[in-house]
């Protein structure tokens, strides 16, 4: 393995969200950051070297994207997913979720009907309530494996109750299922028929584990593709968050133009200076180092599982099929949920995700972000069982 994800890298020193922010969310950042979404791992080296060649010419003015932008993320997806997004419908956005905003108030009313299905990414909420707009659960259902699936007839129910959007979370956080051809067939179809268009948040879709296959909301078929929209970035992939830029692959060109048109207005259309070199180089020169991410990553997961089943019975963490985020059912140690976040905090010394913030079915539960060397989570595993060892 050319790339050492087992490199321990000190990020308390580099205004890193994760660190310093936990004082605010956890009251104090004396704990093993595992909750917010981006890797402890240095990113893939071509994008190191194409933002230090960057830095080096020392200048750092306005930028223009050339057709080369675009093409390099229309031909990563071509490669990795199969399908070739069409330019033309292509936008640049500073994130995921303020273009989901965006597009939320540009092109729904107060008041409409938006489905999600939580448990999932609590900003889903977040951006429909903030804007103003109907927020519609259709919880997903758990068996007793621990595994997740659509519950289709009740957002049939929904769907048919005069939603106007669906935000799909695709692969999920945080239950992370992979979902596929023929779910994402099956809801979709229930979107096209009650007119429900989708906004499919496939920002997690680079990080599929244990060989399994992404599958694009807008290449299932072409009536499915006429309502969706897609949100992809290369933030959770090569660790970009802090260059803050996505892309936006609309369902007609007439409202990619209108969405253009609003971000010049705002005048926050242009990429930074580093983002525009660090995104080209990723897609075009990161394949290598990802699969090698991916392969660490199933492997963590694998540790966690096996970890928990030896030494820490309480907790039911899952086998995700894709993203670097695992989902623990906590609920064995019979605490609730205060109690359970203040437990791993003061007595275990780890920030987890709170369950409860992923909205319904979030109760009980805990996510750890893995994406950090094996002998961090091995540090946070063990404090916990020694915590939970001394109750
Ligand atoms: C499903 C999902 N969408 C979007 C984001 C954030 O995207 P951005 O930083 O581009 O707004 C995250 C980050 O965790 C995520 O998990």
């Amino acid at each position: 393995m050319p790339y050492n994800f087992d490199e321990v890298v000190d990020r308390s020193q580099n205004y890193a969200a994760k660190f310093e922010e936990a004082e605010l969310h956890y009251g104090t950042n004396q704990v093993i950051p595992l909750w917010i979404a981006d890797m402890d791992f240095r990113t893939a080296p071509c994008v190191v070297e194409a933002i230090k060649e960057r830095a080096d010419q020392g200048i750092f003015g306005y930028t223009w994207r050339t057709p080369r932008y675009f093409e390099s993320i229309a031909a990563w997806q071509q490669k990795r997913n199969g399908w070739l997004p069409e330019i033309n419908k292509m936008a640049f956005a500073p994130g995921v979720v303020p273009a989901m905003r965006m597009v939320l108030n540009m092109f729904t009313q107060p008041g409409d009907k938006i489905i999600i299905q939580q448990p999932v990414y609590h900003p889903f909420a977040d951006v429909v309530e903030n804007t103003g707009r109907t927020l519609v659960v259709s919880p997903l259902k758990r068996d007793e494996d621990g595994y997740y699936t659509m519950d289709l007839e009740d957002f049939e129910a929904k769907a048919r109750d005069g939603a106007k959007y669906f935000i799909l979370c695709n692969p999920h956080n945080p239950v992370g299922r992979v979902w596929t051809p023929e779910e994402l067939k099956a809801v979709g179809g229930l979107c096209v028929r009650y007119g429900v268009k989708i906004l499919s948040d496939e920002i997690h879709s680079d990080l599929m584990l244990n060989g399994r296959k992404h599958t694009c909301m807008a290449s299932v078929s072409p009536d499915i593709a006429a309502v969706t929209t897609t949100f992809i970035a290369p933030s959770k992939t090569f660790n970009l968050a802090g260059l803050q830029s996505s892309t936006i692959i609309f369902d007609t060109e007439g409202r990619k133009d209108q969405y253009v048109a609003e971000l010049k207005r705002m005048d926050i259309a242009r990429n930074n200076c580093f983002s525009l070199v660090a995104t080209m180089a990723a897609y075009e020169k990161g394949e290598a180092w990802l699969e090698e991410l991916q392969v660490y990553l199933a492997d963590n997961m694998r540790f966690i599982y096996d970890f928990c089943r030896e030494h820490l019975p309480e907790l039911k963490p899952n086998l995700p099929e894709a993203t670097y985020l695992n989902w623990i059912d906590a609920r064995g140690l019979g605490l609730d949920d205060e109690a359970l976040h203040r437990f791993c905090v003061d007595k275990a010394g780890v920030a987890f995700g709170k369950g409860t913030d992923f909205g319904a079915g979030g109760s009980g539960f805990l996510r750890l972000n893995a994406a950090c060397p094996r002998s961090t989570i091995e540090k946070a595993l063990t404090q916990l069982e020694k915590a939970i060892r001394a109750r």
